[in-house]
């Protein structure tokens, strides 16, 4: 099978050419979210909505009005369809074609949208033509630094001078404190699962159970920064994004659009989000950097 193009908009072009075949290390994933998980829910409902919000607050700091927009990672396009609320053209590329079908379904006849598949890696996408990337999800699943190198060199590239790189991470301790507020962690299979993530930071489920994730990297909070500054990008900040709430379940009603609460409970992530002493906390962590003006385009 070859790469699918969905939509494609003459300006982005197709980089892998080569025959698209699921890599062993890729096959756990591809199970994950085509068969158990249905990933279009998962920011739409419960606590995925703080995650959202303040994903969405994180990210509208950052980027300026009405810019290209590349989302990679960007399954069935939950940010998508808000970044084009917000005026943004959006390319959409990730690596399962079931995801850029449904994102494609939903948003395909939108004008300023397009969607590829393609590899956070070896991105179908051409040097300096978007103002602002989005590495949201890539880098959970690559559990190699060198993998995860060439996602944000290849964020550098495709960006413009001065352009900005929002790349997000699974906290290392987020299966600790999930299997505590789940109550998983009272399974030896899970404590099991849950010592190799804390000591190595791979996530490998051999389990299956959906509930427990699949093959992933956990980062430590001062790993997600190193690695941007690395690839040569410029560091503005790197925050905790939903901070103590998302492990209180019973939260998860204070985030309906009309309860007060809300706005309490975002705030709460908000105060503590860049304080280092709990960068750790939040299940999710957010690195902004940016490509400084005149870097080299990398080979
Ligand atoms: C947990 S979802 C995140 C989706 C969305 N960006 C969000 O923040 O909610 C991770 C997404 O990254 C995609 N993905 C995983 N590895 C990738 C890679 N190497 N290149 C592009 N997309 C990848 C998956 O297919 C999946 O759609």
């Amino acid at each position: 099978m070859t790469v699918l193009v969905v939509a494609i908009n003459n300006a982005f072009v197709r980089r892998r050419s080569a025959p698209y075949v699921v890599s062993m290390d890729e096959a756990p994933i591809h199970h994950h979210y085509d068969t158990a998980y249905d990933e279009d829910q998962r920011l739409r409902q419960g606590l995925g909505r703080l995650e959202l919000a303040r994903v969405q607050e994180i990210v509208r700091r950052h980027v300026p009005p009405a810019v290209r927009v590349l989302d990679v990672g960007g399954a069935t396009g939950v940010h998508a369809e808000w970044l084009l609320d917000d005026g943004h053209t959006v390319h959409l590329v990730d690596l399962l074609p079931s995801h850029v079908s449904r994102a494609d379904a939903r948003l395909g006849g939108h004008e300023r949208f397009t969607a590829t598949v393609g590899d956070a890696r070896a991105l179908p996408v051409p040097d300096a033509s978007v103002d602002a990337v989005l590495l949201l999800g890539p880098l959970y699943h690559l559990t190699d630094r060198a993998d995860r190198l060439a996602a944000w060199r290849e964020a550098l590239r495709v960006v413009v001078p001065g352009g900005v790189v929002i790349a997000m991470a699974i906290n290392r301790f987020t299966s600790l404190f999930d299997g505590l507020a789940q109550s998983a962690l009272f399974d030896p299979a899970f404590r099991a699962i849950v010592a190799q993530d804390l000591a190595t930071g791979v996530h490998e489920n051999p389990t299956g159970d959906p509930r427990w994730f699949t093959t992933a990297y956990f980062h430590r909070p001062e790993e997600l920064p190193a690695e941007a500054t690395e690839a040569g990008l410029v560091v503005r900040e790197t925050v905790g994004v939903e901070g103590m709430a998302h492990w209180i379940k019973p939260l998860a009603s204070a985030l309906d659009d009309d309860d007060d609460r809300r706005e309490v409970v975002l705030d709460a992530a908000r105060v503590i989000e860049a304080e280092p002493t709990l960068l750790g906390l939040s299940s999710h962590l957010i690195t902004v950097a940016t490509r400084p003006s005149g870097a080299p385009t990398a080979p």
